[in-house]
């Protein structure tokens, strides 16, 4: 392998263009894209008040992944650190190789039929619900339901073990401690103290399903897995417990955000809907279907059309530790990279009409799923798709299964696009019971 300190001794010392736009926080997309028309894949701009180095478009994000490893690290704060320890996207070259190598059967497509009917359990309820009464907020109802999937097969918790309430309320509360000032200023914040000691909790209630897991119940868990995955890793691939509450929180805001715009998809295509409306009965009949992604080719669409036009993900920051070159510029260790994981799903040459929902251009054959990069790449990719793509079948199929989706109130108008992408005022969602065909 090449040394990393040495090999980019040749590219230009040239700062990448600077782009002084404003408005990043309301039409992140919109600035983004002018960008890259005006500089091409690598510029400079101030994103939450600090210079960063941004990269996006195909053939950028193609060189980041390429030249990443042993340069660039994942940028964490202190914050960060504190409450996720020495979790996977906090690790470093070997340690976070192992800790891969160490997670990925349990979350990999081969682990997943074992999930099907735990997932189903967990969601027919919820669907049930919506077909009898509708919700209020769609996105509410999704994190909750994330939260409850996650904690079912990552954990082994079924909703109505004491349990369930005893994680959901202690994540809660962690959760709400990722939103302290990342510096100093973080020990001043009661919701910090409170994340601490809930992460202790929650550590001693994964010690906990984890001597339950040894007797292999519940079934349907990646617990079991992993817990023998870890029983003889080297230290430098993190404690299992770090793992599991990086898993959870990696899990939830972007498996919401998908499925609630999966089904803001489907509620404004009533087309598709219907065609979709006939593969989830066959999954109500087969649900090992789920996991047999060519027998349910308009889901399938509709999931990769969603992934294209609503990626959850608005940026994913690294730091530069050594210099790399980046689209023919010298980046200095220190310099903060990002990249936006969508940066590329807006290119018309790729995507006609880009900015319309179309999931007929993947079901035609007209675009490829490999053009997308939702999960990100390179060294960090995300370990949990096949789950996540799991959960998001698995609840457009309940749902259709029981009526057509509706928004009573019309398609959300205002949208925050971190820590995902989602809508921000309560969204009312409904399935119409009539029928579909
Ligand atoms: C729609 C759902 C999801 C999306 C869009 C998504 C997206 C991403 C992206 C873009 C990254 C790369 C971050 C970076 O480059 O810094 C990532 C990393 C990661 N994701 Fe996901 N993710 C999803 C669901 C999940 C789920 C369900 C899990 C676990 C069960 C998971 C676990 C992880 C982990 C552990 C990493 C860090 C990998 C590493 O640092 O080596 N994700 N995800």
């Amino acid at each position: 392998m090449s040394d990393p300190t040495t090999a980019d001794d040749s590219a230009p010392d040239a700062l990448p263009p600077l782009h002084a736009a404003g408005g990043f926080d309301t039409e992140p997309f919109a600035v983004l894209e002018e960008g890259h028309r005006r500089y091409g894949p690598v510029f400079r701009m101030r994103v939450d008040g600090v210079e960063t180095v941004l990269v996006g478009t195909w053939a950028g994000l193609g060189e980041l992944f390429a030249a990443e490893r042993g340069r660039l690290e994942v940028l964490n704060t202190p914050l960060v650190h504190d409450l996720f320890g020495r979790a996977l996207f906090d690790l470093t070259g070997n340690g976070h190789s192992e800790a891969r190598r160490r997670l990925r059967p349990a979350l990999s497509g081969r682990a997943l039929p074992a999930y099907v009917p735990a997932l189903l359990e967990v969601i027919a309820p919820v669907t049930d619900r919506w077909a009898q009464a509708g919700t209020g907020d769609l996105h509410h109802e999704m994190r909750e339901l994330t939260g409850t999937m996650s904690a079912r097969v990552l954990l082994g918790i079924a909703p109505w073990e004491a349990d369930a309430a005893v994680f959901a309320s202690a994540f809660e509360t962690f959760v709400a401690a990722t939103t302290a000032p990342p510096g100093p200023a973080r020990f001043t914040a009661v919701r910090y103290w409170a994340g601490r000691s809930a992460r202790q909790r929650l550590h001693a209630l994964f010690a906990r399903r984890a001597r339950m897991s040894a007797g292999g119940v519940p079934e349907g868990s990646a617990l079991p897995g992993l817990v023998s995955a870890f029983a003889d890793a080297p230290r430098q691939a993190g404690p299992l417990a770090d793992h599991l509450l990086a898993l959870l929180i990696a899990a939830r805001e972007t498996t919401a955000s998908l499925v609630t715009w999966c089904l803001i998809g489907l509620a404004d295509d009533w087309e598709h809907a219907r065609l979709a409306a006939a593969e989830a009965r066959a999954v109500a009949a087969e649900p090992q279907l789920l996991v047999a992604r060519e027998a349910l080719p308009v889901l399938t669409s509709v999931l990769a059309e969603t992934l294209r036009l609503h990626a959850p993900n608005l940026l994913s920051m690294r730091q530069a530790v050594c210099p790399v070159a980046l689209g023919g510029h010298r980046i200095e260790p220190g310099t903060r990279v990002a990249y936006s994981p969508s940066a590329g799903h807006f290119d018309p040459d790729t995507f006609p009409e880009p900015d319309v929902f179309r999931p007929q251009r993947f079901l035609a054959g007209l675009a490829s799923r490999s053009r997308l990069r939702a999960f990100g790449g390179g060294a960090h990719a995300c370990l949990g798709r096949p789950l996540a793509e799991l959960m998001a079948l698995a609840v457009m199929a309940c749902a259709l299964d029981r009526g057509q989706p509706q928004l009573p109130a019309g398609p959300p108008t205002r949208i925050s696009y971190r820590p995902a992408k989602a809508p921000i005022d309560p969204l009312p969602f409904a399935l119409d019971q009539e029928p579909t065909s």
